[in-house]
């Protein structure tokens, strides 16, 4: 089975970006691995014009609510209607600055599975958590709700204190949390879940880390803007 590469963008792309971006990517993009693009929403339906269509589209969250008086929220439906075949939830980056908690979260992903939108689930441990790491994961995997599946969440660790600060986690240790995150989802009857690794992601360990047993591919955010490199590994 190919292993999974996401190209979060986070907040940093614009039209000429996207349209330099799909120009200079590699001829047979999803040959080696799939191959997700993941953008601000607003630039999602320029994506699935763009980009070949062998390449899925992944927004960065989508809200709760199914429809509604929620100005500035967009729903999973609304995601569907334009294209758009996968969303992050729970990603560090939205659960700090967005306020995005638990029940939210839980809410999120029903509401992505309800309307056929597959869910990569952000968990992670910040440096003040390291030695419960255990513990902050599986109240974080608690957030997936029972209707969650392989076929439509995958999940994306990522340790907070590895996110955009070039440290990266050891092998061992990925491969370690890896198997304790597996054992968390078996106990809630969550079998053959994918899990990627993300945080601080480059040319040097990104062949280490997808030769991980246990990983089923990478979440890359400050390397995926470099088409070169991006280019490189898939
Ligand atoms: P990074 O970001 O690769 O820049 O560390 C990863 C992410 O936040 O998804």
């Amino acid at each position: 089975m190919k292993k999974l590469i996401i190209a979060n963008w986070k907040m940093n792309c614009d039209t000429i970006f996207l349209q330099d971006y799909a120009k200079k990517l590699k001829s047979n993009p999803c040959e080696k691995f799939d191959f997700f693009i993941s953008t601000p929403s607003i630039y999602l339906q320029l994506a699935a014009k763009n980009f070949d269509k062998s390449i899925k589209i992944c927004a960065q969250d989508c809200s709760e609510f199914e429809n509604g008086a929620y100005t500035g929220q967009i729903s999973p439906k609304n995601l569907k209607d334009v294209g758009v075949f996968s969303t992050l939830i729970g990603h560090s980056e939205a659960r700090k600055y967005l306020n995005q908690k638990d029940e939210n979260l839980n809410n999120k992903i029903k509401n992505a599975i309800k309307n056929n939108i597959f869910t990569i689930y952000c968990i992670g441990e910040d440096l003040s958590q390291i030695d419960k790491v255990e513990e902050v994961l599986s109240a974080q995997i608690d957030s997936i709700p029972n209707e969650a599946n392989e076929s439509n969440l995958a999940i994306a660790y990522e340790p907070i204190w590895a996110i955009g600060t070039g440290k990266v986690a050891t092998i061992e240790s990925i491969a370690k949390v890896c198997n304790i995150i597996k054992k968390i989802c078996e106990k809630k009857s969550l079998k053959n879940i994918k899990i990627l690794y993300g945080g601080s992601v480059n040319l040097e360990n990104c062949y280490d880390i997808l030769k991980i047993k246990e990983i089923s591919g990478l979440l890359i955010g400050g390397m995926s803007l470099k088409i070169e490199e991006i280019n490189q590994i898939l």
